[in-house]
């Protein structure tokens, strides 16, 4: 049977990117040009300057992937874009340049879904794994659980109802003066600091035990902080790192375990710019361990945000015959599961 080589590009928030995916699987190239530096200037994402750093950066970017994979473009089966969810601005560039290509090529196009990318980061480095299985997705913009029922078929099981949790990473580390990005920041200063120094709360709804709530925590530590400078003390930053980190990883581990254990599942996987944590890896390796429940993680290069996971789910999509028109446009609160 004949290969069928992805071209993938990824533009949803600040990493304009590229990749060579084969047959679903094989990760040709992976180039990510991240506009961290940038962004870290003004202490978060700015779109406008997202999406012009995009349309700097995508020609040479995608020209790359191409390259490492050594490929011509006789090689390339179709084209896969993120279309959403994301920043509108940033998810255009992609989206316009990729039917840019696919026209001028006359190859088929495939708009992909961020979250299913996320997801299907997992198959990059596991032969094996197939659905069914259960994934947590953990990002700057998303919190899921759902159960993976096949390729491309998502039961969504719990979500956030207000903020994702690597926002409420990002946030938390702001105002304890660690910066942007804060998920890499607070996971590295956590090793320093006491996790039990500081009982935040770990909040639960009684009409959805799956889903999660994080700006409660949010105020919970902005409060810690306000009654302590109130009294004249200062607080210990790495400590307030590893108790918020804590009450995090519990929600997480938690409620993912309570549902491994009432859907029966035998196969758990994480995903997601947050399942780069390594605090949360460790914990949800031990508690699936624990369970004798099979656990999956992608390499953290491959949790954050690229295009070979769109190259994967890209793949998926294309088999099963999905086929995107010329009027494909990019949606910003695409929610998981909406063709
Ligand atoms: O998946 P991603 O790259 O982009 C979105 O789709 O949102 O996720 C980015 C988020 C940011 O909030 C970042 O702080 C968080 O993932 N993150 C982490 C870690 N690395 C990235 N959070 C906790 N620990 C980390 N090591
Ligand atoms: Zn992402």
């Amino acid at each position: 049977m004949e290969d069928i080589n992805i071209l993938a590009i990824e533009s949803s928030c600040d990493e304009t990117a590229a990749s060579v995916v084969r047959n679903g699987r094989t990760v040709l190239s992976n180039i990510i040009s991240s506009q961290i530096d940038i962004h870290t200037l003004y202490g978060g994402v700015v779109p406008e300057i997202a999406s012009r750093k995009h349309m700097e950066r995508i020609d040479r970017v995608v020209m790359e992937a191409l390259k490492e994979a050594n490929m011509t473009w006789d090689d390339i089966t179709a084209i896969a874009v993120t279309y959403g969810p994301g920043l509108v601005g940033a998810l255009l560039v992609g989206v316009s340049y990729a039917k840019s290509l696919a026209w001028a090529l006359n190859k088929p196009l495939v708009g992909v879904h961020h979250i299913e990318g996320h997801i299907s980061a997992n198959y990059i480095e596991n032969e094996m794994l197939k659905p069914p299985f259960m994934c947590l997705v953990v990002s700057g913009g998303h919190s899921h659980l759902v159960n993976v029922t096949d390729y491309g078929k998502y039961e969504i099981l719990g979500r956030t109802r207000d903020d994702a949790a690597g926002e409420a990473f990002d946030k938390v580390a702001r105002v304890i003066g660690l910066g942007y990005p804060g998920g890499p920041k607070i996971d590295k200063v956590s090793y320093d600091g006491n996790p039990k120094a500081i009982d935040f709360p770990r909040p639960k709804f009684d009409d959805n035990e799956y889903d999660f709530s994080f700006s409660g925590l949010k105020s919970a530590v902005l409060n810690y902080l306000n009654g302590l400078q109130m009294k004249g003390e200062d607080y210990v930053q790495a400590d307030v790192a590893a108790s918020f980190q804590q009450a995090v990883v519990d929600v997480l581990v938690g409620h993912s375990m309570q549902a491994i254990e009432r859907y029966g599942v035998k196969k758990f996987a994480i995903a997601g710019g947050v399942a780069s944590n390594t605090h949360l890896r460790s914990a949800m390796e031990t508690a699936c361990k624990e369970r004798g429940v099979e656990f999956y993680k992608p390499s953290p290069i491959f949790c954050t945000d690229n295009a070979a996971m769109i190259g994967v789910a890209g793949y998926y999509e294309y088999i099963a015959g999905v086929r995107s028109g010329w009027d494909l446009n990019a949606v910003p609160n695409l929610k998981l599961g909406q063709k």
